[in-house]
């Protein structure tokens, strides 16, 4: 029976001890890893500051804990100071395109431990009113960073805002430019169906899409119409050329961002010359939204607003026809200046 007993115990012991061991090593591997993925690095390139220095994933974590704690008011901006945190301006902007996908660009690149996004469009440079308050009030909007990260801002109206090339010159001649597009009709039935249902929520009633983007006297498609002259992509484009060299934008294509965002943020991650952080880890799709969503860590994860992959209104496919005959011509010339050929039809 004492026996029995004995071995037993040993039995329980010996299974008691490996979980133990195993557990130990699992966690040795995962913060091993955590760290190996999530290093900042220092940004090369055209980027002024450079730092050899990396900063582990500890630090960063540190971080956004202090940043929590300084927006519930338990910190100070001196402790914030203290730690190095600095609000600098930003090192690239996503200049537009309105209803091309620019949230959801921001949102992912912010998985890069080496960027930091302001959270609210700012609209600095298109608002006078904002505009006359001075860069240092546009550097407050900014959130804190370590100095070896950058700074991205996402402000869509700056792409289609006739002094915005000119005071972002201002600023930064050597600033990175971001564009993300997608196929112009579809990007203009996205704008009309937030309108729209900007005017349902007030109990409005509104015109029908193929109203508005057909001229009825002529017949023809209507260029009054703001939601299609912001999808005459090169039109726009012309005016930055004008203070800018192509080198400094980056065309993102919207469309493939919805549905295979990983290569699409690669190609921006090159650009910015950051190094490659960003992994199908951090993507997920979620059948329920129709959409990828992000995985900050094994804890963190959300999606993007519902506002977010709207339903569009059906539209007559004669529009639609008639509006990619008009867009044809556009985008071909698009596709020359920028060097990227996007297959719209
Ligand atoms: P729709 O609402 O027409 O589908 P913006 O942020 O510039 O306003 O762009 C909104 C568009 O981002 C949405 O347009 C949606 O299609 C697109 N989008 C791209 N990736 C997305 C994602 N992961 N989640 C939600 N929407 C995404």
């Amino acid at each position: 029976m004492l026996f029995k007993q004995q071995a037993w115990l040993r039995q329980k012991l010996l299974v008691l001890g490996s979980l133990a061991v195993g557990s130990l090593l699992y966690l040795v591997a995962r913060v091993g890893s955590l760290d190996r993925l999530q290093p900042i690095c220092p940004i090369e390139g055209r980027f002024g500051a450079r730092s050899q220095a990396e900063l582990p994933l500890r630090a960063l974590q540190f971080k956004r804990g202090l940043l929590h704690e300084f927006r519930k008011g338990n910190a100070s901006k001196d402790q914030v100071r203290l730690h190095d945190l600095v609000q600098q301006l930003p090192k690239a902007i996503i200049i537009g395109v309105r209803k091309g996908g620019t949230r959801a660009l921001l949102e992912m690149l912010n998985l890069h431990p080496a960027v930091v996004k302001a959270s609210q469009e700012i609209h600095f440079f298109d608002n006078d009113e904002n505009y006359a308050k001075g860069i240092e009030w546009y550097r407050k909007k900014m959130p804190f960073s370590y100095p070896q990260q950058i700074t991205i801002e996402k402000s869509p109206a700056y792409f289609i805002t006739e002094e915005v090339p000119e005071r972002i010159y201002k600023m930064n001649s050597s600033i990175k430019l971001l564009i993300i597009v997608r196929e112009p009709t579809t990007r203009a039935i996205s704008d009309y169906t937030q309108v729209l249902e900007g005017k349902e929520r007030k109990n409005k009633t509104y015109y029908k899409f193929e109203k508005l983007a057909i001229d009825p006297n002529t017949c023809e498609v209507n260029t009054k119409y703001k939601a299609v002259r912001t999808s005459i992509y090169t039109k726009h484009l012309e005016r930055w050329l004008k203070y800018f060299p192509i080198e400094q934008f980056h065309i993102v294509d919207g469309d493939r961002l919805i549905t295979e965002p990983l290569p699409e943020l690669q190609l921006v991650e090159k650009f910015l010359n950051l190094p490659p952080r960003i992994s199908q880890y951090n993507l997920y799709f979620n059948a329920t939204r129709g959409f990828y969503c992000l995985r900050f860590n094994i804890i963190f994860n959300k999606c993007l607003a519902g506002s977010k992959g709207r339903i569009h209104p059906e539209v007559d496919p004669s529009v639609i026809t008639k509006l990619r005959k008009f867009f044809h011509p556009f985008n071909q010339k698009f596709y020359q200046i920028t060097g990227r050929t996007l297959n719209w039809p």
